[in-house]
Order: C-alpha cells, then sequence, then structure tokens
C-alpha cells in the first residue's frame, strides 16, 4: 500500500504535534517534529555564543551539527540528539524558545534542515510538522494540514504543559513568547508560515483529542483511497 506523506503546519502551540502523534500511531507512520531540529540548532548556537549576523561563522556552525531522531525507551515517539547528546529535555526551555525563531530565519540554517527533512520523508510514510512543510520541504505531500487556535487556548496549553514539565514560567510569558515567534515566523524572508493553498485548515480550538483526529483522518482516507487507485 502507498505511503503518503503528511504535512502539518501552523502557528505556535496550536497542537501540530499532538495530531501528528495520533496520525502516525493511527497509520504505522514516523512522526518526524520538524521544530525539534530548529530548536537543537538554536540550542548549539546560544552554548557556542555564535553571532547570528556572521555568515562565515554561522557557516561554521553548522558544519559542526549532526541530528538524529531516536526512538525513545517507550517507542511511543523520537527523541532528538543534537552529536550524540540526547537534547528533548533542554530544547524546551524557554531560553531556547526566546531565541528560535531568529535562528530558524537564517537560510543557512533552513538549507540545513529542510534537505534532511526531504531525506527522511522521501519515501514517505510520515508525518511531520513544522511552519513550511506543506509549502517548501514537501510542496507534493499528499495530505497538507494547517491547525490554528485561539491565542488564549494556544497559551493555555502550552503553559500547561511547560509547568507539568516543572518549568517555571507565567502565562504572560508564555503569551509574549507565542506571540514573538508567530511574528517572526510569518514576517521572514526566507519560507515565512503560510497556509499553502491546497491546505485543510483545522481550528481546534474547541476540538477535542478525538475530534481533531476523527476531522484530519477523513480527510487522509480520502487520500490514501486515491493514492490506490
Ligand atoms: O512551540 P511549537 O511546538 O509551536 O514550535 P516548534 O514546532 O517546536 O518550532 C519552534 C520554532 O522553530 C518555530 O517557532 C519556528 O521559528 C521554527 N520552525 C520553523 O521555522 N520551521 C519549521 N518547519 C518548524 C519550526
Amino acid at each position: 500500500m502507498k505511503k503518503l506523506k503528511i504535512a502539518i503546519d501552523g502557528w505556535s502551540s496550536c497542537g501540530k504535534s499532538t495530531l501528528a502523534k495520533q496520525i502516525a500511531k493511527h497509520l504505522g507512520y514516523t512522526y518526524i517534529d520538524s521544530g525539534a531540529m530548529y530548536r537543537a540548532i538554536t540550542l548549539f548556537f546560544m552554548r557556542n555564543n555564535i553571532d547570528l549576523t556572521d555568515a562565515s561563522t554561522i557557516e561554521n556552525a553548522i558544519s559542526q551539527i549532526s541530528l538524529r531522531f531516536i526512538p525513545s525507551a517507550n517507542a511511543q515517539t523520537s527523541e532528538i540528539y543534537l552529536n550524540d547528546e540526547n537534547v528533548e529535555m533542554q530544547i524546551r526551555s524557554m531560553a531556547v524558545a526566546d531565541e528560535v525563531s531568529k535562528v530558524a530565519a537564517l537560510k543557512q540554517v533552513r538549507d540545513f534542515a529542510v534537505s534532511q527533512q526531504q531525506e527522511m520523508g522521501k519515501h514517505g510514510g510520515v508525518v511531520m510538522d513544522g511552519r513550511d512543510i506543506g509549502t517548501v520541504v514537501f510542496p507534493d505531500a499528499e495530505v497538507k494540514l494547517f491547525m490554528t487556535a485561539s491565542p488564549e487556548i494556544r497559551t493555555k496549553r502550552r503553559y500547561l504543559e511547560m509547568a507539568e514539565k516543572g518549568i517555571e514560567i507565567t502565562m504572560e510569558e508564555v503569551m509574549e513568547n507565542l506571540k514573538k515567534r508567530d511574528h517572526i515566523d510569518s514576517t521572514r524572508m526566507f519560507s515565512p508560515l503560510t497556509q499553502a493553498t491546497d491546505a485543510l485548515v483545522i481550528d481546534n480550538s474547541n476540538l477535542t483529542m478525538e475530534e481533531q483526529l476523527d476531522v484530519a483522518m477523513k480527510l487522509i482516507q480520502e487520500k490514501i483511497n486515491l493514492a490506490q487507485d
């Protein structure tokens, strides 16, 4: 049976990774968190005080980075490794969230991440979430979803997620960060966050997890049927 490429894009903290994981589990596909790659690159840049205005320093830093996804111990998902170090926890910090959109706007960083994402998904059977998956990484994806939710709901969800991980943070700080990232992500010069014209928009502000999976699976099943013809 032909395995599809499923692209999920959308605003910060609107449940892209939750839906992507649900779909991947349902279909036995691989979930790829493209945002984790930008976060890991950002962590490397922060640790090494990389000057974001100096092209050759950036180029040199990127040449020292290797990223890999390795299934977690419970095999439910995979975790990102930066030069053989598991950085899955560190990349979720507010310090990284504050810097990531600036780093992700750099052309050299995007070229580096996008070529690896394309390689990972070239045989299909992947669900990838991010900002430019349906527009730049896999413009040929059979399924494109664009997710959104109200800013209040997105803030609350991310706040609870971070609080659960023991990160000390206020709602205001979370909302500021989401606003800032959304602004940088949607106005940057290279691969800005935009809705692919052929994407199905899902506003999950008032949907339960089951309902959002149902909405997505209706479209995906149609596309799977079409792909077998
Ligand atoms: O916080 P959230 O889960 O919504 O974001 P993420 O998927 O972890 O992505 C973190 C940041 O990486 C985004 O705010 C973007 O600046 C950048 N990113 C990107 O530019 N392109 C992607 N395909 C994925 C993420």
